[in-house]
């Protein structure tokens, strides 16, 4: 991996959801290219990140507005300010028919992949304002056209039109807002479980295929991209060299638009 040395010297960075999986990979990225960072998640195990890549830990649950606002109430008071924010958390918890989903499930999916967004800007923008700069890097996902996860393609949806109106609102303020959406994506098995549960039966087992199967046929480069590409793309945005990009959603899915 080839890494543009300086990019975020000197800057104040948090990462949420940063335990594993991508935040993870966006994290040691942001750490190699001398960033001051601030790593929060509801897992422990973001202790053992933040002692790898010499970061802040804050463990907090960003499913509540008050989980966001104490976390960078947090995370200004380590740093003084907050240059950049990715807004990593988030991910499918149930892969089925629409129709098969329960009322509570639907929420917890607008939970877990929009409202953790949603909050996070909320407590973050007044900080960034007041600085007259910042950027916020939003993790949405190319499911906003795919089968079997109906709730989460709705709320990266819903991520997508907020930042791009959040662009929108903010850009006098010196604030540029923008998203990638990642396709599937190889990663190491979770050490920390979205709260999936196990597959029962052989439909279940068929529902779930079902949404591989999709991600890959969409894709035109026919895989699934690793953690390196996701994290080059965000850390691109996140970065000066995307000083005239904002409100923009980045596809980085091998093709697949979303
Ligand atoms: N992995 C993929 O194939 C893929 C594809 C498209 C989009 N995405 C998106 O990329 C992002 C990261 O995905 P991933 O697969 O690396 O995730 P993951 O499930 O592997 O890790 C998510 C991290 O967020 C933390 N977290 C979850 N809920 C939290 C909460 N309420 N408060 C604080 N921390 C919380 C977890 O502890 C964990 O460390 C998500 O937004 C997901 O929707 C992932």
């Amino acid at each position: 991996m080839s890494v543009h040395v300086e990019r975020f010297a000197g800057k104040n960075v948090v990462v949420t959801g940063a335990a594993q999986g991508i935040g993870l990979a966006v994290a040691r990225r942001l750490a190699a290219e001398s960033a001051r960072l601030t790593l929060v998640d509801r897992s422990e195990l973001v202790h053992d990140a933040a002692a790898e890549l010499g970061a802040q830990a804050i463990i907090a649950d960003l499913e509540s507005y008050t989980g966001a606002e104490d976390a960078i109430t947090a995370a200004r008071g380590h740093h003084g300010r907050i240059d950049v924010l990715v807004n990593n958390v988030g991910g499918a918890i149930n892969f089925k028919p629409f129709t098969a989903f329960t009322a509570e499930e639907i929420q917890a999916e607008i939970t877990r992949s929009l409202m953790t967004t949603l909050w996070s800007c909320r407590a973050a923008l007044p900080t960034m304002m007041g600085q007259g700069h910042g950027v916020i890097v939003n993790v949405s996902s190319c499911a906003t056209r795919g089968i079997h996860r109906i709730p989460y393609s709705a709320a990266k949806g819903g991520i997508n039109a907020l930042t791009a109106s959040l662009a929108f609102e903010c850009a006098d303020a010196g604030i540029r807002v923008v998203a990638t959406a990642p396709g599937g994506t190889e990663a190491p098995p979770r050490r920390i479980s979205r709260g999936t549960p196990a597959l029962r039966s052989d439909r279940e087992k068929e529902w779930f295929q079902a949404h591989i199967d999709q991600t890959l046929a969409s894709s035109l480069l026919k895989r699934y991209g690793t953690l390196d590409e996701q994290a080059a793309a965000i850390c691109f945005l996140a970065s000066d060299e995307a000083s005239y990009i904002t409100g923009t959603v980045l596809p980085v899915a091998g093709g697949d638009l979303g």
